[in-house]
């Protein structure tokens, strides 16, 4: 990678190329519970290198303004949240969702010149456990994308949010990269061998070279991975990377489907947001308690906090497990074990000093992609068009005879509607 797509890639805050085409999708910015009541206590946001402050307006409606008052820079996250808009604590100035300032008490009626503030505030739609942000030009926005995790009663879908410690792209790459499966979980997935009763985790384990077929879409790529089922069938599974940072994951069995969003705080930190979801039932109550505590792919998190259990400062592993012979033998937990790779790349990892190869052709394609998308938007203006039915896949997996077409055996199932729900292997 030459240094000018490292730091194209790497860079997301304003006037970046990479950050104004991030600010051309939707991204989800705050859990919904974060925000439990109208009125009630400010949340702080960063995200693409901006301080932002979310409230619930006593209406319950979700803002998304700048941090710092437009007078003189006070945050609002102290800011007295009530009748309908966030009063800077300092002199009292008011703003409403839209960042109109509405209220500029310290200066005389007459004087005041509260109709020429426009304070820095980004629209916000709410679906099914986050707030979702548009924070590129109004003109512009079009609807949500149709995710199928936002398409479903809000009863089929959980959300959670964990905090990782690197360049966004670094998460990211690790959902795109198949061939890391049966090496770094390789025991996670011996013991879903003996526990569950899929054979899917035994054939990702024992096939580390799949063989990768890719398919462009207008959303991003369809991604479809080989491995030897038994002697006369192949382990497909098939999923799906949206631009510009939504992967997808196939769960064997009636299991709730998952997805990520890799949503940028800054160059060195990312929000990782994991959805559930099925698609055609609620989520069952103990779904959701493993969901909450820490799932197969829910973080279990240090309560009250966005901080992975499993992290930096505990080497990834149990603080009281007994003693093992080398670092990477404490690091039992699946999730602990990705975050420990894509965050030992350090915060903001040099990609100008990698040699990849055939197994790394999915996550050079998406960085391609990125990056002709954001040079064709800084040199012409456009941003790529999607529309937001474009999203409507979903991800599966399939045990088929050798030589049958993949394509052909789940071209009804990777669409995301409820009536082509297929269980996954
Ligand atoms: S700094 Fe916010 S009102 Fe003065
Ligand atoms: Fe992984």
């Amino acid at each position: 990678m030459t240094p000018e797509d490292h730091k194209l890639l790497s860079e997301t805050g304003k006037g970046t190329a990479m950050g104004e085409l991030l600010r051309r999708f939707w991204m989800p910015a705050v859990l919904s519970r974060e925000l439990p009541e109208a009125d009630g206590a400010p949340v702080r946001v960063r995200l693409l290198g901006e301080d932002l402050v979310a409230f619930r307006d006593t209406r319950g409606r979700v803002g998304l303004l700048r941090e710092h008052c437009s007078h003189r820079g006070a945050s609002l996250f102290y800011g007295r949240n009530g009748e309908c808009g966030l009063r800077c604590w300092y002199h009292g100035w008011k703003y409403d969702l839209d960042g109109n300032c509405v209220d500029m008490p310290n200066v005389l009626p007459g004087q005041d010149f509260k109709h020429r503030i426009k304070h820095p505030a980004y629209p916000c739609v709410e679906r099914n456990g986050a707030v979702w942000t548009w924070m590129g030009p109004r003109a512009d926005m079009p609807d949500l994308p149709e995710l199928e995790w936002l398409t479903v009663p809000e009863d089929h879908a959980f959300v959670s949010k964990r905090l990782q410690l690197c360049n966004w792209m670094q998460g990211m790459d690790g959902d795109l990269d198949s061939s890391h499966l049966a090496f770094l979980h390789g025991n996670p997935l011996k013991a879903r061998t003996t526990e569950l009763p899929d054979k899917s985790p035994g054939w990702l384990l024992e096939d580390p070279v799949p063989k990768i077929e890719l398919e462009a879409m207008p959303a991003g790529l369809l991604m479809a991975a080989r491995r030897r089922a038994d002697a006369t069938s192949f382990y497909w599974r098939v999923n799906q990377w949206f631009m510009p940072g939504f992967t997808t994951i196939p769960l064997a069995g009636d299991s709730p489907q998952a997805g990520h969003a890799w949503v940028p705080i800054d160059d060195t930190k990312v929000w990782t947001f994991t959805f559930s979801w099925h698609p055609r039932r609620k989520l069952s109550d103990a779904e959701l308690e493993r969901m909450r505590t820490g799932s197969n792919v829910h973080a279990r998190l240090i309560p009250g906090t966005t901080i992975p259990y499993y992290n930096q400062s505990n080497g990834y592993a149990e603080p009281d497990a007994p003693p093992a012979g080398q670092p990477w033998m404490r690091i039992t937990d699946l999730q602990a074990q990705d975050m420990a790779m894509t965050e030992s790349m350090g915060p903001l990892w040099d990609r100008t000093l990698e040699n990849t190869g055939p197994s790394d052709a999915v996550i050079m394609r998406t960085r391609r992609r990125l990056i002709e998308a954001a040079r064709h938007l800084r040199e012409t203006g456009e941003a790529p068009r999607i529309a937001p039915a474009d999203y409507r896949l979903r991800p599966v997996s399939v045990q088929l005879p050798e030589g049958a077409s993949w394509r052909e055996a789940i071209a009804e199932a990777v669409i995301a509607r409820p009536e082509t729900f297929q269980v996954s292997v």
